[in-house]
């Protein structure tokens, strides 16, 4: 294990070293977003951040200030959600990276904590990727919750009960990261099992708590470590062969 190598705690002298040995860079990437009536708005930044750091800490890769705000339109009708337009979050990952690279780094690894971020990530870093006048730089992201391990404890877990926002998993990995994360000490009315999004309206009008089919009284602090682990080597497995391509 290594002590995490955090960018915004390193001495420029300490970045120099860093790239004599490797160009790849972890970068998180989340969402500021109400996560139903009993998690906490930052779980999506939280999480991405929390184990960005972790695969950092395990591979001795360097880790990015994180981008914490995402793509999160549809729960502006929520206190406290905040969103990027989306050719702001473009232009944030552009920077970010054209920052990065005018130093020597050139594998930009996002570890991404939110699904209304995929899209635009996707075709972001596909133009990046095709871009000449970067050759050498490449650009890939990961869902934290999506690889082979990940998947199977969330299944195993949750099933139903893991929904698709506000989910046990996510909200055990805060748990486990911010010990006063709340656990709901009640078990919330079942979340609508509908998978429409739309805009802000509608989607509080067809998910009224914020949560989409998701039972939050399943996560646990101790499940959160597990997911973290899982999610640690599912990652590095990736980033390694990334950083080597
Ligand atoms: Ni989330």
């Amino acid at each position: 294990m290594f002590t995490p190598m955090l960018l915004a705690h390193c001495t420029w002298p300490d970045v120099e070293r860093y790239l004599e040995r490797s160009t790849g860079v972890l970068i998180p990437v989340g969402s500021i977003e109400q996560h139903g009536p009993t998690a906490l708005i930052g779980t999506d930044a939280i999480c991405a951040e929390s184990i960005a750091e972790a695969v950092g800490v395990a591979l001795d890769a360097m880790v990015a200030p994180p981008i914490p705000v995402g793509l999160a339109e549809h729960h502006m009708a929520f206190a406290g959600s905040m969103t990027l337009r989306k050719e702001t979050f473009v232009a944030v990952i552009e920077d970010y990276t054209s920052s990065l690279y005018r130093h020597g780094f050139r594998r930009f690894y996002f570890v991404n904590g939110h699904g209304g971020n995929i899209g635009t990530l996707n075709a972001t870093l596909k133009d990046m990727n095709g871009n000449k006048t970067a050759p050498q730089a490449a650009y890939t992201f990961v869902n934290w919750w999506a690889g082979p391990r990940t998947k199977k404890l969330r299944a195993a877990w949750y099933g139903e009960g893991e929904g698709l926002h506000a989910t046990p998993s996510e909200i055990a990995v805060t748990q486990r990261v911010n010990p006063t994360a709340t656990k709901p000490a009640r078990r919330l009315e079942p979340a609508s099992t509908a998978k429409t999004i739309g805009t802000a309206d509608t989607y509080r009008a067809t998910y009224p708590d914020g949560r989409m089919g998701s039972d939050p009284a399943l996560a646990t602090p101790e499940a959160g470590r597990a997911l973290i682990a899982s999610a640690v080597e599912d990652i590095a497995e990736h980033y390694r062969e990334f950083v080597a391509r």
